[in-house]
C-alpha cells in the first residue's frame, strides 16, 4: 500500500465542481484507489510519497483517436492552404483513401513503431486510457492488423480501448456502399472472436455512409453485444445523433451540425457528446457545436484529440483543453471533465476518470496550483508524474 499525501486533489468526484481537497491524500493498493480524503485523516501505509502541494487529477482519457496508420498527409495541409477543402481532397481520392493506401503498404512492425511514438507523446501529457480506431485498412486483413497494433500499445503502460471503424470510407475495390457495409458487418464476428473489438463506429456523412447504412452495421454490432459510437454531424446534419441514440450509442463525436432534435435524442439516450476542437481548428470550421444546448439538456460532454493524419494531427490533449475553452467556450472544469470522467463514460468505462475509492489508480501529478491552470495555458507541459495502475513513471 502506498500513500500519496500533501497534494491539492481535483477529484471530480461529484456531479459538478472540481471536488477540490486542498491538502489531500490517496491510498493505492493493487492498482486501485483504496481511500481518498484529507491528508490529516489518512490511514497508515507501508510507503509514503510526499506531493508537496502539487496538483493531482485523474489520469487523462483520450476517447477518440486514429493513432495507428501509415504515411503522412502534410501535403494536404499545403493543398488546403492553397484553397482546397477537406471534402474536395477526399472527393479527388486523397484524404482517408490516401492513408488507407499507406496503411495497407505498411507492415505490422512499422505500424507499431509509428503508433508507439504517438502513444508515448499522449502519455507524456498524462494520458492513461486511450481509444484507437481502425478504419485505414478497409479490408479484413488490414483492419485486423490495425486492431492488433492498437492492442499491442497496451504494453507501454496505457490502457487501450479498440474501436472497429471499417465504415470510415468506401475502399477503392468497392463501388457500392451497401455492398461494402455488408462486407464490414461480415468481418466483424471474426475480429470480435479474436478479442480485437471493444466498440463499433462509423462515419455518417455525405462523404461516407448514410444513416440507413450505418443502422445495418449497428444492428450487426448489437447482435454481438458490442456497443456503438458514431462520427456524426461533422460536416452536415444527417440525423446521425438520432440514429445513434436509437442504438443507445456510448457517444456521438464531432457534432458541429447537431440539431436541437439531435441534442434531445442524445439526452434521452444518455449518449456522450464528444467534441473534437483539433479537427474544428485544423479544418478552419466556423460552425460551432451547440454547447449551450448540450449543457441545458444535461448531455455529458467529452473532449478528445481525434489524432489522425488528416483533420486533426495533434498529439496534445492539454492543447485540447485550452482549445475547447477558447473555441467552444467550455469552462476549464467542463474541459477537464471532458478529458477524464466523461471521456471514460464515452468508452463505457465507469472505473476511471475520478479520484474516488474503488477507481483505478490512474492519476497525474502536475506542477500547478489549481486545475483551471491546465486549460488556461497552452504549449507547455506541467506534468510531474503520470501514475498508471498505481505505478509512477514510464513517461
Ligand atoms: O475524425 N471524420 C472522419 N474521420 C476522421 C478524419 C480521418 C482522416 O481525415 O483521415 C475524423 O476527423
Ligand atoms: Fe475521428
Amino acid at each position: 500500500m502506498t500513500l500519496w499525501r500533501g497534494g491539492r486533489l481535483a477529484t471530480l468526484a461529484g456531479d459538478g465542481g472540481w471536488g477540490l481537497i486542498d491538502d489531500g491524500a490517496l491510498l493505492v493498493e493493487g492498482g486501485r484507489l483504496r481511500w481518498v480524503g484529507p491528508s490529516a485523516d489518512a490511514p497508515p501505509a507501508d510507503e509514503v510519497v510526499e506531493l508537496r502541494g502539487a496538483l493531482v487529477t485523474p489520469g487523462l482519457v483520450d476517447c477518440h483517436t486514429h493513432l495507428v496508420y501509415g504515411g503522412s498527409r502534410a501535403d494536404e495541409f499545403e493543398q488546403r492552404l492553397h484553397g482546397a477543402s477537406y471534402a474536395d481532397i477526399a472527393r479527388a481520392g486523397g484524404g482517408i483513401r490516401s492513408t488507407v493506401a499507406a496503411t495497407r503498404a505498411a507492415s505490422e512492425a512499422q505500424l507499431l513503431a509509428a503508433a508507439t511514438k504517438r502513444a508515448r507523446a499522449l502519455m507524456a501529457e498524462g494520458v492513461t486510457t486511450l481509444e484507437v480506431k481502425s478504419g485505414y485498412g478497409l479490408d479484413a486483413a488490414t483492419e485486423a492488423r490495425m486492431l492488433r497494433v492498437a492492442r499491442g500499445l497496451q504494453t507501454l503502460g496505457v490502457d487501450v480501448c479498440t474501436t472497429y471503424l471499417a465504415a470510415h470510407a468506401l475502399p477503392p475495390e468497392f463501388n457500392d456502399a451497401d455492398a461494402y457495409i455488408d462486407a464490414v458487418a461480415a468481418w466483424l464476428p471474426g475480429l470480435h472472436a479474436q478479442g480485437l473489438v471493444d466498440a463499433v463506429d462509423a462515419f455518417c456523412e455525405h462523404l461516407a455512409f448514410s444513416p440507413a447504412q450505418v443502422a445495418r452495421l449497428f444492428d450487426a454490432a448489437q447482435r454481438l453485444g458490442l456497443p456503438v459510437k458514431l462520427h456524426a454531424e461533422q460536416l452536415s446534419d444527417q440525423g446521425g445523433a438520432q440514429l445513434a441514440a436509437r442504438h443507445r450509442a456510448l457517444s456521438c463525436d464531432h457534432l458541429e451540425y447537431l440539431s436541437p432534435a439531435g441534442v434531445q435524442a442524445l439526452a434521452a439516450a444518455g449518449t456522450v457528446a464528444v467534441l473534437l476542437p483539433g479537427a474544428f481548428y485544423a479544418l478552419r470550421e466556423t460552425r460551432l457545436p451547440p454547447v449551450q444546448a448540450l449543457r441545458e439538456a444535461g448531455v455529458p460532454i467529452a473532449l478528445a484529440t481525434d489524432h489522425n493524419p488528416g483533420s486533426s494531427p495533434t498529439l496534445s490533449p492539454l492543447l485540447m483543453l485550452n482549445m475547447a475553452c477558447v473555441l467552444f467556450r467550455l469552462t476549464p472544469e467542463e474541459a477537464l471533465r471532458g478529458l477524464t470522467v466523461n471521456g471514460a463514460r464515452a468508452l463505457g468505462r465507469a472505473d476511471r476518470g475520478r479520484l474516488a475509492a474503488g477507481q483505478r489508480a490512474d492519476f497525474c501529478v502536475w506542477d500547478l496550483a489549481h486545475p483551471r491552470e491546465l486549460a488556461a495555458s497552452f504549449g507547455h507541459n506541467p506534468l510531474i508524474t503520470r501514475v498508471f495502475q498505481g505505478n509512477p513513471g514510464g513517461i
